[in-house]
């Protein structure tokens, strides 16, 4: 439990976007830090909502939706720990863009927007750090425009199990403190905790072609669909469906 001021200010530091406060600064943003808690499924805002709220991940994982009025939902992003969301509003003054909720059980760090503008005031480095961020994620809004609007279903599916391929990685070599980016792609399984609804939305599918596209895959001994989980075991098989 982080309870202490103390607690949050060095968990703080770990974030990339902090590393250059000093100890005292990182105890004023942590007292300023409302640790939050949700529960798988939770929703943590909804699009439209105003909010001055900006969140910092601290474990688990959110999904970032946009729901079409017919009830389909496409998934713009899940954010890891490290990442922060929210910001956009804080930015533009407008509601929020999409709706936030937890992939799994996820806690948080909340801050309002008049402490985050404080910091930003007096250590610019931090904007430009979330410029960055900001960038990656408009590049990655534009991958995912131009797979959508050229890409058929079979290559969306290929490229969003490849990402959550990398993803996983990412958090294993994470978690045992290994160097990452060095590689590409290795013949290792991979279990992906997904239902085919929900990769249907990160490929910005239908759950039906999601779901065929699948079984192609599976009968190619490429993948092993079950119950809320895709089992990868030839990631670089992946590659060969994508243009
Ligand atoms: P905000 O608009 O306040 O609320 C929704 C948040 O989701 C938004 O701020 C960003 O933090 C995040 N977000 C919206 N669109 C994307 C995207 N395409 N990629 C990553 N994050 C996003």
């Amino acid at each position: 439990m982080l309870s202490q001021g103390e607690d949050k200010a060095a968990e703080l530091a770990r974030f990339p976007i902090f590393e250059s406060l000093s100890e005292d600064e990182l105890r004023q943003v942590a007292d300023l830090a409302v640790p939050r808690r949700y529960d798988e499924g939770q929703v943590i805002f909804r699009e439209g909502d105003r909010s001055d709220t900006c969140f910092i991940v601290r474990t688990g994982r959110v999904r970032i939706t946009r729901t079409h009025s017919g009830g389909r939902s496409l998934t713009l992003a899940e954010l890891a720990p490290g990442e922060m969301f929210g910001e956009l509003s804080m930015f533009d003054g407008e509601g929020r863009s999409a709706t936030v909720e937890a992939v799994e059980e996820t806690t948080t760090l909340a801050l309002l927007e008049r402490d985050i503008k404080r910091v930003l005031r007096t250590h610019p480095e931090i904007a430009v750090k979330m410029l960055v961020r900001l960038a990656s994620r408009l590049r990655a809004a534009n991958e995912k425009l131009a797979r959508q609007s050229f890409q058929p279903v079979a290559g969306r599916v290929a490229s969003t199990l490849l990402a959550q391929v990398e993803a996983r990685r990412a958090e294993a070599a994470a978690a045992i403190g290994a160097e990452d980016g060095d590689d590409g792609i290795q013949p290792v399984e991979i279990v992906i905790e997904a239902t085919q609804s929900d990769i249907a939305q990160l490929a910005g599918s239908s759950r039906e072609s999601a779901s065929r596209f699948l079984a192609d895959l599976e009968r190619a001994g490429v993948v092993t669909t079950g119950r809320g989980r895709v089992v990868v075991h030839d990631p670089a098989a992946l590659r060969r469906y994508i243009f």
